[in-house]
Formats: structure tokens, C-alpha cells, sequence
């Protein structure tokens, strides 16, 4: 990929610059909480985003995009906006360091590359903030500090590609560390690394390799349902209710006549997946892989039928996985398409890939990917 992305650049603009990479990631267990204040456990995985970067001299970013062949250029002020999407997220993470900030930037000239899946719940679009926040952060000495490169990446999804997501992805892009996932309170930001080595099992993804449309506006709906209900909870005489990281099912319970039945399903499930992610790591402190397994089957149920972020195709895997056998299955990410993260047996790896590829395409007309998830280092400058 570096050659790739070397030689566009030299015959571009000539000459070389400097290499920064970040990854996509994977999550264990903790979906759709961090917006709501709760708990994820994210890693860092093998597949990013890779660009080579250096000043130009000018007040002009020129960007190309090798997978896209595309290219964009722009300033940097609210008006120059390129129309690409994936030019936005390059500019999005130039003008939230400008604004947040007040720092100054100049022109520079890049070319860039990824190997992590688009709209696989991989996380690419973080893994290409993380690795523009943190080259800008490097190339211009800007001291900017971690936490604040990973908000810097989550404000450009915010305002420049409309979907109000929270910080998880941007998180795990930045602070990933080979071998360790990584225990984040999105309240607080406190996190904790936890290896991750389970003897005997392997994690793997497998992606539909189907994407739904509308996924950011569904998104963005389901972001306000948690809204709503905790307004209706405040409003019931639970003031210090912030987010649904603050109630509880009692409180759920009180408010069931004033909110809709759909609000009501997306916060239970809320409630019930942020109490799992400590169950979780409780279970991983003693090695029980079989709780974790079981925890992961319940987030599935409880993402496919309360919260309703997934969809046939990955029902019809984890259906599979559990007739097979397998520990823990459950779709991955923000849902709506993507891929299941399975947490297999060594000795029933083989036949649950091959069942499932063979079943699948039989149903869908085409194979899932397989990928074997390496955790792995987040944003960095490649010497
Ligand atoms: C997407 C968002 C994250 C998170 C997940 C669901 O990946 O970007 O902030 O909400 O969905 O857990």
C-alpha cells in the first residue's frame, strides 16, 4: 500500500513527504452506548488508513484519494467545502482544529489509501480523521492532546458528514495498542487497557458485505429516541439524569406511559448493553469465555429486536454461529449492515467459516468476508 500510495504522490507533487497511519477498529461488547454516556470495549485492528503528507507552501490542502482515484482541493475556510464525502472528513479535521483551537494551518499536499472495508462497521471514516488529526497535530507542532484529537475527529462527523456518532470509533483509532482492547467510560473518559489473549478461542469478523441505505439518519434517530427518554425521565423528578447512563429500568418503568413504545425498547436495550459491558470484563478478569460468549448473544437479540439496527443478513449469520456452536456472535458497529464479530473455538473455526460461507452465499447470492481480527496499534507516524 505504501508503494501505491508513494508513487501517486510523487506524480502528483513531486518529491516525497512524511507517512501516517491510523486503523479501523473492532468492538467486543458496548454498542450504541457511548453516546449515552455508557461503557465500550473497543480495539484497534490491522486494517487503516495510510497517507503521505507534506507542506506545500501554499494556503491550499490538495488531496487525492488513490482507492477513489479521486482528487479535491480546498482552503480552509467554512466556505471552501469540498462536495466529494470523502473529502469532507480531510477538511472536517482541518476546520475543527482551526475552530476548537484557533490554531493556523497551511497548505499541504497529501495521498492516501486504506485497507479497512467501507461501510463494514470497521470504522474507516474514523481511521481517516485519526490519521489527519494526528499528522496536522505532528507536522505543525501543535501539541494537541489525544483526547482532543480523537473529539476533533467525532466534531467532523458531527458537522461535516452528518452523523451524530459518538466517541467510541474515534477513540479506538487513536488510543488502540497491539494486543489490548480497551475499557472506555465515555462519561468520564477514564479507560483501561485489558490484553487480550484468549487461549484456546479466535475472534473473527464476517462481513455481510451489505450496506443499508439511510444507515446516518438511523443513526441519528436513534441517538434522539435515548434523547427523548431521558427528558421524559428528567421531567418525572430524576433532574441528575444527564444520559442513559444515569437510569436505570425503575426509572424506565415510571416514565412507560410518556414515551413511545419504540423510545421505550431503544432505552431498555440501552440500559441492559451497558450493564453487559462490565459483565463482560468482569468475566474476562477470570478467563470465563462462556459469559462473554453469552453476553454477546444478548447484545445481538437485544440490537436486532429493541434497538433494530440490524437486519437479515446478519440474523441469518449469527443464526448460524449459534448453530454451530460458537461462543459469542452478535453484529458489530452502528448496525444496518456490516459485519457479526464471532468469538470461536479453535477446533470449530474451520467448519463454522465454511458453513457459513456455503449457507450464505446459498441465501444471498454472494460469500461473506472472512477476517481474522489482529488487534493492533492506533494513529502513528511511520519513521
Ligand atoms: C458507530 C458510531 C459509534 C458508536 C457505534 C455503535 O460506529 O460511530 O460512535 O455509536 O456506531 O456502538
Amino acid at each position: 500500500m505504501k508503494e501505491r500510495i508513494h508513487s501517486q504522490f510523487e506524480k502528483r507533487f513531486g518529491g516525497s513527504g512524511t507517512f501516517y497511519a491510523s486503523a479501523g477498529r473492532i468492538n467486543l461488547i458496548g454498542e450504541h452506548t457511548d453516546y449515552n454516556g455508557g461503557f465500550v470495549f473497543p480495539g484497534a485492528i490491522d486494517k487503516g488508513m495510510l497517507a503521505e503528507i507534506r507542506l506545500n507552501g501554499t494556503d491550499k490542502v490538495r488531496v487525492y484519494s488513490v482507492d477513489l482515484d479521486d482528487y479535491a482541493e480546498f482552503g480552509f475556510a467554512e466556505e471552501d467545502a469540498p462536495s466529494a464525502s470523502w473529502a469532507r472528513y480531510v477538511f472536517g479535521v482541518c476546520r475543527e482544529i482551526i475552530k476548537r483551537r484557533g490554531d493556523v494551518l497551511k497548505g499541504f499536499d497529501a495521498a492516501f489509501a486504506g485497507d479497512v472495508p467501507l461501510g463494514a462497521g470497521m470504522s474507516s471514516s474514523a481511521a481517516l480523521e485519526s490519521t489527519f488529526a494526528f499528522a496536522l497535530d505532528d507536522i505543525f507542532g501543535l501539541c494537541i492532546d489525544k483526547f482532543e484529537l480523537a473529539r476533533i475527529g467525532q466534531s467532523t462527523e458531527h458537522n461535516y458528514c452528518g452523523v451524530n456518532c459518538g466517541i467510541m470509533d474515534q477513540f479506538a483509532s487513536i488510543f488502540g495498542k497491539a494486543g489490548s482492547l480497551i475499557r472506555l467510560d465515555c462519561r468520564s473518559l477514564e479507560y483501561k487497557y485489558y490484553p487480550f489473549h484468549p487461549e484456546g478461542y479466535r475472534l473473527v469478523l464476517l462481513d455481510s458485505v451489505v450496506k443499508h441505505e439511510l444507515a446516518s439518519s438511523a443513526y441519528n434517530q436513534r441517538r434522539a429516541s435515548c434523547e427523548h427518554v431521558v427528558a421524559a425521565i428528567q421531567a418525572a423528578g430524576y433532574p441528575s439524569v444527564k444520559l442513559l447512563r444515569d437510569a436505570d429500568m425503575e426509572m424506565l418503568s415510571a416514565v412507560r406511559g410518556r414515551i413511545s413504545d419504540e423510545d421505550y425498547m431503544r432505552a431498555e436495550y440501552v440500559i441492559e448493553e451497558i450493564q453487559r459491558v462490565l459483565d463482560v470484563c468482569d468475566a474476562l478478569e477470570r478467563d470465563d469465555y462462556e459469559t462473554v460468549g453469552k453476553k454477546m448473544y444478548e447484545t445481538h437479540h437485544g440490537m436486532s429486536k429493541l434497538y433494530e439496527v440490524s437486519c437479515e443478513e446478519l440474523d441469518f449469520l449469527n443464526d448460524i454461529a449459534r448453530e454451530c456452536g460458537v461462543t459469542g456472535s452478535r453484529v458489530m458497529g452502528g448496525g444496518f449492515g456490516g459485519c457479526t464479530i464471532n468469538l470461536v473455538k479453535d477446533e470449530l473455526y474451520d467448519m463454522f467459516i465454511e458453513k457459513a460461507c456455503r449457507e450464505f452465499a446459498a441465501r444471498f447470492g454472494h460469500e461473506p468476508k472472512v477476517y481474522p481480527v489482529v488487534i493492533s496499534d492506533g494513529a502513528r507516524k511511520i519513521e
